[in-house]
């Protein structure tokens, strides 16, 4: 019997009676750009994040772009992030005409460096992008440590971590400001594209909130050329009502963290994911690394597992980027863990059995 490696069925189970008379009603008020929905979802999205703003947005490589224009990032300007995230971190910074400066992660957890941070750190520098990967916090405080009163705007992608924390705070609310995504997969998703920008800055919210809604405040008064950006009342219904459940449905993610731990603990050559001390992941994926990975990944596909690898290239090697001549061997952390890595199913509804199914098909598959 085949596992899937995300299932978001349950949840619309959840929630399904409330959302059907939710919908109605914002079909009967037709209010669908902005409106009373967007509003409320953006003032509980801020209080769970702990932050004075949230502007919802079209989507979080959107949300990346105007916090990085909202902080001053200009076209030539440097920004640094990590080389093993979604490309989408490194799109927002091309878009504005910036530059992407990759840096390696740590090898435990796969998370920015902050001594890369340091190394990579120029006059340059406008941004620093920390990517809290995996639904794991990135390390923002040591960030802010090595890069000591230079002023550079830290600028969260937390589009794999809402909910998690660490001991300093809520991801979304750690740096000058923070984009997440609400794409249907993340722990809060949305029935389409989404996302919001936090932030306690208010003019770093204002510039946001003015750029996404075609450079105006006013109606037909534009202060500057912006983007059609803006979360729609649909996606805020959809929003709060999963809200509601997100740290119930986090919890379900760690328990089965959890389990998969109990399950794959004794197999060889498979190394599982670990929280880092202090911290409150909410495991948007859980990803082991295993040796013979594009094998093991065959395998388990075959037996009707559903896996990801998440990602298999780091950006620096990506087509994409190939112009800022990245080369094998110049990010050996990434590149190590890429040929690794294997995603196993995680979503707050699967069942013991389900987690049963991938351990015995991984033991068969690495044997
Ligand atoms: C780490 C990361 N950053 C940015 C994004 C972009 O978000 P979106 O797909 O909403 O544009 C995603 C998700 O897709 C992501 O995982």
């Amino acid at each position: 019997m085949s596992v899937p490696f995300l299932d978001l069925t349950a949840q619309h189970v959840e929630i399904g009676r409330h959302l059907a008379t939710e919908l109605r009603r914002v079909f009967e008020a037709a209010t669908f750009i902005g409106g009373p929905d967007v509003q409320a979802f953006e003032a509980e999205y801020a209080e769970m994040v702990g932050t004075r703003h949230c502007v919802g947005v079209a989507n979080g490589t959107d949300g990346l772009e105007l916090a990085l224009r909202a902080v001053g990032v200009a076209p030539g300007g440097e920004v640094i992030l990590p080389v093993n995230t979604f490309i989408a971190t490194a799109e927002a910074v091309s878009r504005i005409g910036a530059v992407p400066i990759f840096v390696d992660v740590d090898p435990r957890h796969l998370l920015i460096d902050p001594q890369a941070v340091k190394r990579a750190l120029t006059y340059n520098t406008e941004a620093i992008v920390p990517v809290h990967l995996f639904g794991q916090v990135a390390p923002v405080e040591a960030i802010r440590e090595v890069i000591n009163g230079s002023g550079v705007p830290i600028v969260e992608d937390s589009a794999q971590a809402q909910g998690a924390a660490s001991p300093a705070g809520m991801a979304g609310a750690l740096g000058t400001v923070s984009s997440t995504s609400f794409y249907p997969g993340k722990n809060l998703g949305a029935a389409g594209d989404a996302g919001a920008v936090t932030t306690d800055g208010a003019d770093i919210a204002r510039t946001v909130r003015v750029l996404a809604a075609h450079g105006s405040e006013r109606k037909y008064v534009h202060e500057r050329v912006g983007f059609n950006s803006r979360l729609d009342a649909v996606q805020a219904v959809v929003l709060r009502a999963k809200l509601r459940r997100l740290h119930d449905w986090n919890a379900c993610r760690r328990a089965a963290a959890g389990i998969y731990g109990e399950l794959l603990r004794d197999l060889h050559g498979v190394s599982l994911p670990e929280p880092a001390e202090g911290n409150t992941d909410v495991w948007h994926l859980y990803v082991i690394r295993v040796p013979r990975r594009d094998e093991v990944l065959g395998h388990l596909s075959a037996a009707g597992i559903g896996v990801g690898v998440h990602y298999p290239t780091p950006l620096h090697l990506t087509p994409a980027y190939a112009s800022l001549g990245g080369h094998p061997g110049d990010f050996p952390v990434a590149e190590a863990a890429a040929a690794e890595i294997l995603s196993l199913p995680m979503f707050p509804h699967i069942t013991v059995d389900q987690q049963s199914r991938v351990a015995d098909a991984l033991r068969l598959a690495i044997r």
